[in-house]
């Protein structure tokens, strides 16, 4: 039920592969062999806990995104409103999607330093969560729903819908899931040209995001079902 929702056949657009070794002759990627762990791809908030909990620390996002295994079903949107706004066009917010589990990170801009989650408990609804990083400590199960914005409502809550407390899932809540606007939807094939032109000196965390996501393996362009709510239906 929840992998129709997110990776309908005709959700699939188009499927980009990068070479076989995953990088570009003459510039390695600087993310160290560790973050590669393989493993099977987290499908719930406690799976990307338990993933991020067997990574070294201090723990960038990028080595977590380049620990996951391969391909990657990616969502680009340009949305500037969210609360990790794409930064710019060159800078889309990113999805990345297995059958149970939402990710998303920006490159760039100020939502860079965090990693969002949103776990699928229905065809429309998520359990929503948020980590800084880097990550320093052993992380905690609860640590991803410190989120409140008041007594009732979660920062999420402010604009994703009927949050209600996630049952079996202490500090969690569950509220509408959302799709981009249809004329928000990205490319992810230009990402591999700003990969190719990254200034490594001067936008460093940038650059490794990007190689985090491109260099290690096909990535495939997918996109959210139908039935998801974008933010003005
Ligand atoms: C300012 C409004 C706003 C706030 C606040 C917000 N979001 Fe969203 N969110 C959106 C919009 C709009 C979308 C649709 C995709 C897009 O256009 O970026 C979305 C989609 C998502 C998705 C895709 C799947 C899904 O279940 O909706 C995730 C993951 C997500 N948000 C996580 C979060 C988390 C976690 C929080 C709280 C820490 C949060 N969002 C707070 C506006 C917001």
């Amino acid at each position: 039920m929840r992998r129709a929702a997110v990776l309908g056949a005709a959700a699939l657009l188009t499927s980009l592969t990068v070479a076989c070794d995953g990088q570009s002759e003459g510039r390695p990627s600087p993310i160290p062999e560790s973050c590669l762990i393989g493993g099977a791809a987290p499908q719930s908030i406690p799976d990307a806990i338990e993933r991020i909990n067997s990574l070294p620390r201090p723990l960038s996002i990028s080595c977590f995104v380049a620990s996951l295994p391969r391909p990657l079903s990616l969502v680009a949107t340009n949305s500037p409103f969210s609360a990790q706004p794409a930064a710019s066009s060159e800078n889309p917010r990113i999805f990345i999607l297995t059958d149970g589990l939402v990710l998303s990170i920006v490159p760039a801009g100020s939502g860079a330093r965090l990693l969002e989650f949103a776990e699928w408990v229905s065809d429309t609804r998520t359990i929503k969560g948020e980590l800084p990083f880097p990550v320093e400590e052993t992380l905690t199960e609860d640590a991803p729903y410190d989120v409140l914005f008041n007594d009732t409502l979660t920062n999420c809550g402010l604009c994703h819908r009927n949050e209600d407390p996630a049952p079996d899932r202490r500090g969690a809540f569950i509220s509408d899931a959302m799709r981009p606007e249809p004329d928000h939807y990205a490319a992810v094939a230009p990402l591999f040209d700003e990969l190719e032109n990254c200034d490594w000196d001067n936008e460093t965390e940038r650059c490794e995001i990007l190689s985090a996501l491109l260099d290690f393996g096909p990535v495939e362009e997918v996109a959210f079902a139908d039935e998801v709510d974008t933010f003005f239906e």
